[in-house]
This record gives C-alpha cells, structure tokens and sequence, in this order.
C-alpha cells in the first residue's frame, strides 16, 4: 500500500475557502430572514431530488455545498423567520451558529471523564438553568435533545423512586400481586391537555398508555383538582399502584398552566412524584412581571423543560433538572468495566466527578451546552429576560387587536404566550368555521406571510399564535390581523 487513507481533506486551502463562503452565506441568510417569505414548501422536484443509492465515488465539495444551497436551505420550517408562530418553537440565534460550528470542530463528546472541559460548560450550564428557574442548586440534571427526552428521563426517575420495588432488576412484573392476581399497574396523572411526548414516555418506560390517566380540565384547560383526587383515590381502591403527579406549566395548544402550587401540596399529602413539564413556559419564571405565573414549579421533584424553544437557543437543546440528584443516578447510572470512572486523572484527584452518562439514557452525547454557554454570556441573562417579558406582552397586544375586530374572536384568555382565536362569519356554523380558519392558516402559510398553526379547543378550531419569537415586533401582529380579516371574508366556504 503506498498511502493510507484519511478522511481530512487532500487541500485544507480548498476546505478553508469554501468554509468561509458557508459563514458568509449563513450570516447573509439570517440577516435577510425579514425579507423572504415566512415559509416555503420544497416542491416535487426538490423532494425527488432526495432518492438514489448512497454514493460510491467522491463528489466535488463545490457541487454540495450548491445542492444545499439550492435544494435544503430554502425549505426549511421557518421558525427562524419573523413572522412565525406556528406550534411553539424557538427561532435560534447566530452565536448558536458559531456555537455548533466550533462544537463541531473538535468532534466533541460530552458527558464522560472528568478532565473533558465540555462537561464543566455543561455543569455550569445546568447551574445556570436551576439559578435561574429558583431550583435548588444540589438538584441533579442534564441537558437532553428536547423536552420529550426530558420528559422520559424524569418520569423513569420518578417511577424507579416510587415503585416500592427495584424496577431495574425485576421489571414491573416485579410489582406486589394487585387485585386479580397481576402485578399491580404503576400509573401517573396529567391533564387531558399535557402533551403527547409523556404518552409516548409511558410506552417506552413500559408501563403502557394505560398507565397514563389523563384528568380532564377545568373551563381554563388546566387539571381539575378534584378530579384528580378522585382518580387516585379510586385507583388505589381498585389495587394500582400511583407513583407520579404531572403539572404543566404552558400547554402546547393554549398556554394554560396547572395549579402547580396546589399540586405541590397534594403530592405531598399523598406521597406522589410531582414533575413539571415547561417545555416553554417555565421560562416565564425569568420574566420580570410573570414569575408569579410558574410560582410552585420550584417545588417539582423533577423539571422538564427546553432551551430551544423560548429561550432561543439553536435546537436541538433541552434539560431536565431531578431535586434529589442521587435518585436521578440510581435510575441511570452504570459502569461497565472498558468505563470505570476515575482513570482520567492520573497522579491528581484520583476521583472522577459524576459522568453526565450516569443522570441518562446516553453515553455519547453532543456538546449542546456549548451554544447555550455562549449565548448566555453573549447577552446575560437579563436580556432574556426581557425577550420573554416582550413576547408575552406582544400576546396580549395581538389579544387587543383581537379584541378590537368585531370579526374575530378569541377562544379563552391568553395565560402565557399563546393567543387563540378565530375568524367568525356570520351565518356560518362551526363545522364551515372550521373549514374557513384551516383555510385562512394554510393561505398564511402557503403565501409565505406567516405561519400560526391551528389548534382545536372545545371542539372549534382556532388559529394558534405562539409568541416564541425574539424577531417579532408589534407591526407583525398588526399585519397577521389585517391578512386575517382580509382572508377570512375573501375565501370561499360553502356553508
Ligand atoms: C408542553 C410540551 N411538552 C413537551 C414537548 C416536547 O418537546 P420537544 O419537541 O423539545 O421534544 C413540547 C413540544 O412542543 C411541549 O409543548
């Protein structure tokens, strides 16, 4: 053989000129993002542009690096764009770029040994993040992919710690003999309105969907209190096993929050796991005048939340925070022999901090923490602050513009960030409302002017803006309402 191969390039001159057109291009992207449409859908030819067997031979990087730009950048969700407030996402920002960019450059892994700094940015990340929601500095975390993975961690924290039985040895066939002579069901309590990643955590963790009781709500959408009181008490009646309360702090459909100080007090009273799924909303804890909205999230056994949505940060970003940081390692941690902790520091500590791989479900993670990091100390805490205090007072604006439309009208009160409303015709029955809204949302969106979702609520379906956004300004609104009323009396609907 007269060579080995590597995969660096053959000319890093080549690689460094194409590396600073891609940050030319992606700083030219982002400073532009007012100016394009909202979104843009890939068309069949760009979707069938994607097919054909991996590649055998090498391809010019100059050639990729075009198909990009002409085939993916273009069509992408969005949510980066001014004007969009489609679900509940987070929009990025440009030192997350960087951010990634730099991650990237030194392939990092983040999570093991103690002499990595990766994991110091992360840990103090993860200070960060309970300084400022006001969780307790001793408590154990993590930073995730995202809430779902967020959620799933926690609730397997919380069903090990409850069981009453060691759920990682025997499985939930390890549960004490219930009525009827099975093992008897572990089952967690949430609103009807909670969102669907605990479903699927419920599934993963092996408990079943069953196990996951969804409380119906009050006329705000958050869970009724007595309800619930109800469900469990007839649960443990009837022989289950309950181990965990979910409160929610912001629905994804309309912003509600959960009583949480009052599920506080139950949980404690009946011996319950409580965990807060924030995803979005535990950020208002941070905003100068609505940290009184989240107040009792602080007393969660474990905290769920994202940095990718509110806060901004490049996705994917999420973490998870557990009160009592050991419960969290009985649930994950392990340590095969080829990782035993502590030989990463010859001749200094001889001890190994906690690896980040024992509070989860990974070993090999990314370096999330970096881009937080750094956008952290780019802006300080208190400019985020005061983006999170601006979007939900943009929310109550666009509920003002609502209310001043004599066509429009507004599902329930905004509690957060969530504006839900719809555009009424007069003769027109719900059904053909219906119709007429899912028509004005995807006119928004296919046109490029701006992307809310719809969300349905007591049956009706509403547009849904969720005010996520530090590019938003207060004409954006003003415009999503005149296109509203323009589209809702232009467009055809039988009725
Ligand atoms: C309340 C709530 N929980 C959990 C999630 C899941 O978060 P992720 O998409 O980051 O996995 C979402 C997503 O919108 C959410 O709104």
């Amino acid at each position: 053989m007269d060579h080995e191969e590597t995969l660096d390039p053959q000319d890093w001159t080549e690689l460094r000129a194409l590396a600073h057109r891609a940050v030319d291009d992606a700083v030219d992207y982002m400073a532009s993002l007012r100016e394009r449409p909202a979104w843009e859908h890939a068309p069949a030819h760009v979707k069938a542009h994607f097919a054909g067997p991996a590649p055998a031979g090498p391809q010019p990087v100059d050639e990729i690096y075009a198909e990009w730009l002409e085939y993916v950048r273009p069509y992408q969700l969005g949510n980066s764009h001014p004007r969009f407030w489609g679900w509940v996402l987070g929009t990025g920002t440009p030192m997350g770029v960087i951010a990634e960019m730099l991650a990237a450059s030194t392939d990092a892994v983040c999570g093991i040994y103690s002499f990595v700094a990766n994991n110091y940015v992360e840990l103090q990340v993860l200070d960060w993040c309970k300084e400022l929601l006001g969780y307790p500095l001793a408590a154990g975390g993590l930073l995730t992919s995202g809430c779902s993975a967020s959620n799933l961690i926690a609730l397997a924290v919380a069903r090990n710690a409850k069981a009453g039985f060691d759920v990682r040895e025997e499985g939930l066939a390890g549960a004490p003999v219930g009525t009827g002579g099975a093992p008897s069901r572990l089952t967690i309590y949430c609103s009807t309105e909670a969102h669907s990643s605990l479903t699927k955590a419920v599934e993963f963790l092996g408990m079943g969907t069953s196990s996951l009781r969804r409380v119906p709500t009050d006329d705000l959408l958050r869970i009724d209190l007595e309800a619930l009181a109800g469900m469990v008490a007839r649960d443990r009646d009837d022989g289950l096993r309950p181990v965990c309360v979910v409160g929610v702090a912001g629905t994804t459909n309309t912003g509600s929050i959960d009583d949480l100080p009052a599920l506080a007090d139950f949980c404690e009273r009946e011996g319950l796991w409580f965990h807060v799924d924030g995803a979005f909303g535990a950020w208002a804890a941070i905003a100068p005048e609505s940290r009184n909205l989240v107040a009792g999230m602080e007393r969660a056994d474990s905290l769920a939340f994202d940095l990718h949505k509110w806060m901004n940060l490049t996705y994917p970003v999420g973490c998870v925070l557990v009160r009592d940081a050991e419960a969290q390692l009985r649930t994950f941690s392990l340590t095969p022999s080829y990782l035993a902790h502590g030989e990463g520091e010859r001749g200094l500590t001889g001890v190994d901090v906690p690896w980040l791989s024992d509070y989860g479900f990974e070993l090999s993670r990314g370096f999330h923490a970096l881009k937080v990091w750094m956008a952290l100390k780019e802006h300080g805490a208190d400019k985020f602050r005061r983006v999170i205090q601006q979007n939900i007072d943009q929310a109550r604006y666009l509920a003002g513009l609502v209310a001043a439309a004599p066509e429009l009208e507004q599902a329930l009160p905004a509690a957060l960030n969530i504006v839900c409303f719809r555009y009424v015709r007069p003769g027109l029955d719900d059904a053909a409302l219906d119709q007429l809204n899912k028509e004005i949302e995807l006119e928004l969106q296919e046109r490029g002017i701006a992307v809310p979702s719809v969300s349905t609520i007591g049956g009706r379906k509403y547009l849904h803006v969720a005010v996520a956004n530090h590019r938003s300004r207060r004409e954006d609104f003003d415009l999503l309402v005149r296109e509203v009323v323009r589209l809702g009396a232009e467009l055809p609907i039988d009725g």
